[in-house]
């Protein structure tokens, strides 16, 4: 990987050759090619006549769901969210994009300004980004001590077996991406003025720490994954496979009014794992 960056001039309109023909496979992705537009966009709306129905099964019976999207800057969390709620109805799905917490919540236990977020009956919570900022950005950023690395990643399977002892349906999933997919989305954000909001300082600053990013994922990942609350990684190079396998997950762990298996049809192995054979 080194040298990878000496190429790489963010400013520059011309992104290197080497990067855009790299991106896709990329930390290992197992396709050469992204999914077609015809077979996503007709699986798409397919699970998204099965997220309806679930949504009006939750309605009727009151469930609730909390979907939290971990991943490096650029992995498609934000996109992955967007298909998720497209046809759903905004006052059940919440997005919830915290900010950095103020310096009020600094002072407050560290769940508590997530607890605030959590849905009521019916409703499903969306996190972008999530409690487990503590154990990315914040360690590596060192926004947090590591007391405070150390206790979170204690407490982070407490805080959630007593969230789903409580019934609430917790999916985790982080979304991972390679080292060249994660340049070429960085510039072309930095390129195009409908994404330039999207590049933030932080991860301008997240370019140089690639490998203190994935140790504290790795590490977030052996602590955190657990029966009550497991991880799901989706390789997601390819923004296509990545979502549909997202939302696949969700429906296949839940029961619902008109689940069909065949409409949601077999998750891709190459592309949703657990956190185990991830780590391997
Ligand atoms: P995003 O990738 O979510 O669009 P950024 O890359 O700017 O946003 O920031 C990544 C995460 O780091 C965000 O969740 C943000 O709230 C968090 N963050 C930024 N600065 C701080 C800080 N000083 N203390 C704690 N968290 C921070
Ligand atoms: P740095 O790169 O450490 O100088 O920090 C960059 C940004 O992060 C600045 O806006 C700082 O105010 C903020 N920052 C640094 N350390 C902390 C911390 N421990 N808690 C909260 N914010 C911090
Ligand atoms: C991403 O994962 O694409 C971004 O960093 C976050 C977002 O779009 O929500």
């Amino acid at each position: 990987m080194t040298g990878l960056l000496d190429q790489f001039d963010i400013d520059d309109p011309h992104l290197p050759k080497a990067i855009k023909d790299q991106a896709l496979t990329s930390g290992d992705y197992p396709y050469k090619d992204k999914l077609g537009k015809h077979e996503y966009e007709e699986h798409m709306h397919r699970l998204q006549v099965h997220l309806v129905r679930l949504q009006a099964h939750m309605a009727k019976h009151g469930d609730r769901i909390v979907i939290l999207f971990e991943g490096r800057d650029a992995a498609g969390k934000g996109g992955a969210i967007k298909a998720y709620v497209q046809n759903l109805n905004p006052r059940y799905n919440t997005v919830v994009a915290l900010p950095k917490p103020n310096d009020r919540e600094r002072t407050q236990w560290y769940f508590q300004r997530y607890v605030d977020w959590l849905p009521a009956a019916g409703e499903a919570a969306l996190f972008d980004r999530s409690w487990y900022n503590r154990a990315g950005v914040e360690r590596v950023m060192g926004f947090a001590t590591p007391e405070e690395v150390a206790l979170f990643l204690e407490e982070a399977p407490e805080f959630e077996k007593r969230i789903v002892k409580d019934g609430i349906h917790l999916f985790k999933f982080w979304l991972s991406i390679g080292r060249e997919m994660q340049l070429k989305r960085f510039h072309d954000r930095r390129h195009d003025p409908l994404k330039t909001w999207k590049l933030s300082p932080m991860d301008i600053e997240a370019l140089g720490k690639w490998h203190q990013y994935s140790d504290a994922r790795n590490e977030m990942l052996r602590r955190t994954d657990t029966l009550h609350a497991p991880w799901t990684v989706i390789r997601a190079n390819d923004k296509r496979r990545a979502r549909l396998a997202v939302i696949q997950t969700v429906l296949e762990r839940l029961d619902y009014d008109g689940k069909d298996v065949n409409d949601i049809g077999a998750i891709d192995p190459r592309i949703r794992m657990n956190a185990s054979d991830f780590l391997e």
